[in-house]
């Protein structure tokens, strides 16, 4: 039976509660902080539609700031990851660079930069350029070169595509950049076993929480905002065996 641990708090305060080098994975989509970039851009904020990484409230602080908690989160990341787990990190792609250094700055090692890229993106100015449908996914595994990896034999490209995600996954109310189920759970199943124990310290509605249930891995979720914590609680409630929150 499946553990899941969540907590209605600042990622850099519930870390101190897991133990060290007790994580098999942390899949993750932390801030893309894109938010003072945007507004800059006179781009219209409130037409912005789901699944866009645009201003959401918790992105536009200040650069230095923003390196400095993705600083934090790395070096809390370093302490609880086994030796040979393995990380994902959803970032924007102009954003990757940083992310890389911040990780290898503490012990972990960088694999490979992949694309998420979204079949379904809103048309939005298409006649005026580029429509964006893309995101970035940064690899790592911990104090090793390589860390679980069950292909089954089969080739699996750094390119994944899905649709945004569906309503059928947003029952418990919206949160403005949920990941879809199926992208998480590629990752999950890819880098993970069975009664491992996977982390997401960003959780927002609780994606990756609902996928460790389905895939029998322990989970520890941390979402600091009431609203997405309790739309996390409700969606991963209903997968659960048993749920200790905090
Ligand atoms: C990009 S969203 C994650 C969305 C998630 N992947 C999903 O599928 O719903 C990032 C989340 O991190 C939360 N957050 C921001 N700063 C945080 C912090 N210091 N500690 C914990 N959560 C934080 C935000 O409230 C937001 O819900």
């Amino acid at each position: 039976m499946s553990e899941i641990k969540l907590y209605n708090d600042d990622c850099i305060v519930a870390m101190k509660k897991v133990a060290d080098k007790s994580i098999d994975l942390i899949v993750t989509d932390p801030p893309y902080n894109l938010g003072n970039f945007m507004k800059n851009r006179d781009t219209n904020l409130s037409k912005m539609r789901d699944n866009f990484f645009g201003s959401a409230g918790w992105d536009d602080m200040e650069f230095d700031d923003w390196e400095k908690s993705m600083d934090n989160f790395f070096k809390s990341s370093a302490r609880v990851m086994k030796k040979g787990g393995t990380m994902i990190v959803f970032m924007a792609i102009i954003k990757v660079e940083t992310i890389i250094r911040l990780a290898e700055k503490h012990g972990f090692y960088y694999k490979t930069t992949g694309i998420w890229h979204k079949t379904n993106p809103m048309p939005r100015n298409m006649n005026l350029h580029f429509v964006n449908s893309t995101e970035a996914w940064v690899y790592f595994t911990y104090k090793t070169r390589t860390g679980t990896f069950n292909n089954g034999g089969a080739m699996f490209h750094d390119f994944v595509e899905t649709s945004v995600t569906p309503n059928g996954e947003r029952k418990y109310g919206k949160h403005p950049t949920q990941k879809p189920e199926s992208l998480i759970q590629h990752f999950v199943e890819i880098l993970s076993n069975p009664d491992d124990w996977v982390l997401d310290p960003f959780m927002g509605s609780g994606t990756t929480g609902v996928v460790a249930k389905r895939t029998e891995r322990n989970f520890i979720g941390v979402e600091l905002d009431k609203t997405y914590f309790d739309m996390a609680k409700s969606r991963i409630e209903e997968k659960r065996n048993e749920t200790k929150c905090n």
